[in-house]
């Protein structure tokens, strides 16, 4: 007997299914949504239904986008659902062991045993570096110039994660470790045929992709090789994954400690980049929401630069962020499968289906939000706008939402603030801004902004 996830059992009309965007026999939606995947979820979102099917790549997909059902599949019935087949299928062979594919127990005690590496007192430890390194590349800067955002913040989220998480300064370096990720983003280009192909298949993005990470591999054995040889325990990520004994005094294996770097180092970066790249994107086509932050910045901060402390007297800065989430959410769908057939909004859905939750699209529903396209980090002081509770997860939710989501939250503001604190940001790039839907949600072309005195 199936399971029950609605809310209210009503089906619009259940002997048809849910509706959906007509596909061709055999390859489904595939080819419109390989041919343009915003345009494909934006029109999955356009139906007058909470529940829409559709097919892609041979799988039966169903996007759900009410807030209750989805946080009955991530949180109230998160043991009936399992990560979907079709994230194992693509990450599956680069990083099979790390947390974000792990399931059943293995997930759970590798969970509880990195988890410190997340608690609030130890992300507080990290913020005096992000500052010291947001505050380096903005003295690299120069009013009147115009730098590429998303190439900046990139660079300089990926230099935070491996100081902090690994203890490695890679400053100024052309890294195995970049490279490794920018490989990665190529390969899972959802415009390309490769992002449904197995990485064994030649295409060149795929031996790139190889290439990219086969040195990888090597960096990561001579830090581990390293860090096993010294006396050295900064405490962080690195430590713990090498120090971790489970209750039955196993430990780690070298493919799993290399497969949790990997997951950490690749969720981490570009996430927290695009975040910020928006965010900068945002402010600089928005000059009252701009002054609006200066003026917290100035009032709290004066010419200091920022704290952690700090950060509970900045209100609208951690609106600018959450709402910078809100709108170009870098997770722009969380997908699931159900282990049993269960029944959505009085739909049958099959055990195995592929449940999409695209908050690029619940983010932007009008039942939830006054004026969705509108930049307005006020709607988040409290009281302005009454929502449900998963009418916003730019982290997901859940057992297994975002592990550094603290880490992320702390990251954007504290860069933000010290790039604020310096300069003025003017539009370089211009809205409205061309998405793509990659592992990530990607402007189409880079994000610039030009830089302005104070
Ligand atoms: C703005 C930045 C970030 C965003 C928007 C983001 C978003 C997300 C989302 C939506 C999930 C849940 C996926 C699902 O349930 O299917 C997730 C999981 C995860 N994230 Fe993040 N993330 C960010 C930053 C980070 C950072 C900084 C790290 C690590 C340092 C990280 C590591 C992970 C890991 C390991 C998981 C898998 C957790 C598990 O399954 O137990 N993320 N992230």
């Amino acid at each position: 007997m199936a399971g029950s996830v609605s809310g209210d059992g009503a089906a619009e009309d259940s002997d048809a299914g849910p509706p959906g965007p007509d596909g061709w026999p055999l390859v489904g939606n595939t080819l419109s949504f390989l041919r343009d995947p915003v345009a494909f979820y934006e029109r999955c979102g356009s139906y007058d239904s909470d529940v829409v099917s559709y097919s892609v790549a041979g799988a039966d997909g169903y996007m759900l986008t009410r807030p209750e059902d989805i946080q009955r599949v991530l949180v109230d019935e998160a043991d009936d659902y399992r990560r979907a087949q079709v994230i194992q299928d693509s990450l599956g062979e680069l990083a099979e062991g790390g947390l974000f594919l792990a399931e059943g127990e293995k997930w759970r005690r590798e969970r509880t045993a990195l988890q410190p590496a997340f608690y609030r007192d130890r992300i507080e430890t990290y913020a005096e570096m992000m500052i010291r390194y947001a505050r380096a590349r903005a003295d690299a800067w120069t009013a009147g110039e115009t730098v590429t955002a998303t190439d900046e913040m990139r660079t300089l989220t990926l230099e935070i994660l491996a100081k902090t998480l690994l203890d490695v300064d890679i400053r100024g370096q052309e890294s195995d470790i970049g490279e490794a990720a920018d490989a990665i983003t190529d390969h899972f280009d959802a415009g390309s045929v490769s992002a449904l192909l197995p990485l064994w298949v030649p295409t060149p993005a795929n031996r790139r992709a190889k290439r990219a990470l086969a040195r990888f591999e090597e960096t990561i054995e001579e830090m581990v090789a390293a860090r096993r040889a010294g006396d050295d325990d900064p405490g962080d990520l690195l430590s713990i994954l090498l120090d971790v004994e489970f209750e039955d005094g196993s430990t780690l294996s070298e493919q799993d400690v290399r497969d949790h770097l990997f997951t950490f180092l690749v969720a981490g970066h570009e996430t927290t980049a695009l975040t910020l790249s928006y965010a900068l994107f945002l402010l600089a086509n928005h000059p009252d929401q701009q002054a609006r932050l200066h003026g917290e910045l100035d009032d709290v901060l004066g010419d200091d630069p920022p704290t952690a402390a700090a950060l509970f007297e900045m209100d609208y800065l951690g609106n600018v962020v959450d709402e910078a989430l809100r709108l170009y959410p870098p997770a722009y769908t969380i997908f699931r499968e159900p282990t049993r057939d269960v029944t959505v909004r009085g739909y049958d859905i099959p055990a195995g289906a592929t449940l999409s939750m695209p908050q690029y699209i619940v983010h932007r529903d009008e039942r939830w939000y006054d004026k969705p396209d509108a930049f307005r980090p006020d709607r988040w002081r409290e009281g302005r706008e009454a929502r449900p509770d998963y009418a916003y997860y730019p982290f997901g939710g859940g057992p297994r939402h975002c592990i550094g989501m603290r880490f992320a939250r702390m990251e954007a503001q504290l860069v933000l603030a010290s790039l604020a604190g310096r300069f003025a940001f003017e539009p370089g790039t211009e809205p409205p801004l061309d998405l793509s839907m990659q592992v990530t949600l990607q402007p189409e072309t880079d994000i610039e902004v030009r830089l302005a005195e104070r």
